[in-house]
């Protein structure tokens, strides 16, 4: 189970003793350790392919961007990250895609398990139509995370950069903050419940420039203990917050592939392949 051996396996143990490609063909492309590894991964949707035979490694407390054009699969790529899509009718999934190690898609995987462990910050913000206060304390008490409610909420807010502004209305609804703030809430959401990693989809598509900034200045704090992986259509962000980043596109059959993933400055200024060269220079998409 998932629970037990994550909790007390120590993680570059089960990096090493995990899959049966070699170890220095899985980090070719990152400079550290993975903490989720996909290989020749493909997703369906009932007989639809969305993705086929992805292959990347996200690093260890870095932000790695997933780009391309509409449709290319960067969202279902990032739920398949926590099994997210797994409540969708008809979708299934081959290859294989580890977490330290151990296969998320193995059938004793705890799927709560890996949503705590694997967050997710959806585009849109969407909090509890409950109290700020309620908002962070929700998932902890779900969880049966111990410690003093008061310290696990503060906490989850000042790492989400939102504790100034809030910590006198803690009893108001989530719902009445602005989008910048409601979108903080998300993540400080998210963290409460002590995940490893966190999964954004384009979560500053809602927001304007300045509560853009924010977010993208948070997630560069959050990355020095979170693993983050971010789906943006910005190229610009994925610029500047990213430090690797992976450029899908579709092919004619609609089916995603990855076409090239290396450190961002990499990609952006000398990208090997001549699709990448010109999705970033707005040749189409
Ligand atoms: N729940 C679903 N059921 C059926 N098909 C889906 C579902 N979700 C996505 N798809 C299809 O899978 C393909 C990839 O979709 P996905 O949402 O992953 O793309 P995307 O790269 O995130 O696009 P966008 O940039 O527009 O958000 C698309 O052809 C889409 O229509
Ligand atoms: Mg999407």
């Amino acid at each position: 189970m998932v629970a037990d051996s994550i909790a007390t396996t120590e993680r570059e143990r089960r990096l090493t003793s995990a899959p049966d490609i070699p170890i220095h063909e899985r980090m070719a492309s990152i400079a550290g350790p993975a903490v989720l590894d996909v290989q020749n991964f493909s997703a369906y949707y009932g007989q639809f392919r969305a993705l086929d035979g992805v292959s990347l490694q996200i690093p260890d407390r870095q932000i790695t961007a997933l780009i391309g054009p509409s449709g290319c699969g960067k969202s279902t790529l990032l739920r398949c990250m926590n099994r997210m899509n797994d409540l969708v009718d008809g979708f299934h999934c081959e290859g294989r895609l580890t977490y330290h190690g151990q296969d998320l898609y193995d059938k004793k995987v705890d799927v709560v398990e890996v949503r705590r462990r694997v967050g997710m910050v959806f585009q849109k913000p969407n909090p509890f139509p409950k109290s700020i206060y309620e908002n962070i304390a929700f998932g902890p008490k779900v969880n049966g995370i111990k410690g003093n409610m008061d310290e696990i909420v503060e906490h989850a807010l000042r790492q989400a950069a939102l504790w100034d502004d809030v910590k006198d209305k803690l009893k108001q609804s989530g719902l009445a903050l602005s989008g910048g703030q409601q979108q903080r809430l998300c993540i400080a959401r998210a963290l409460a419940v002590q995940p490893d990693v966190i999964l954004m989809d384009e979560p500053c598509s809602a927001l304007d420039p300045i509560a853009t900034l924010k977010i993208e200045d948070l997630m560069k704090d959050l990355a020095k203990v979170y693993t983050i992986v971010i789906v943006t259509h910005n190229m610009q962000q994925a610029a500047r917050v990213a430090d690797y980043t992976a450029f899908l596109m579709m092919r004619e059959d609609r089916a995603g592939e990855l076409v090239e993933f290396r450190d961002t400055d990499s990609l952006f200024t000398a990208p090997k392949d001549k699709r990448t060269e010109d999705y970033i220079t707005g040749r189409f998409g």
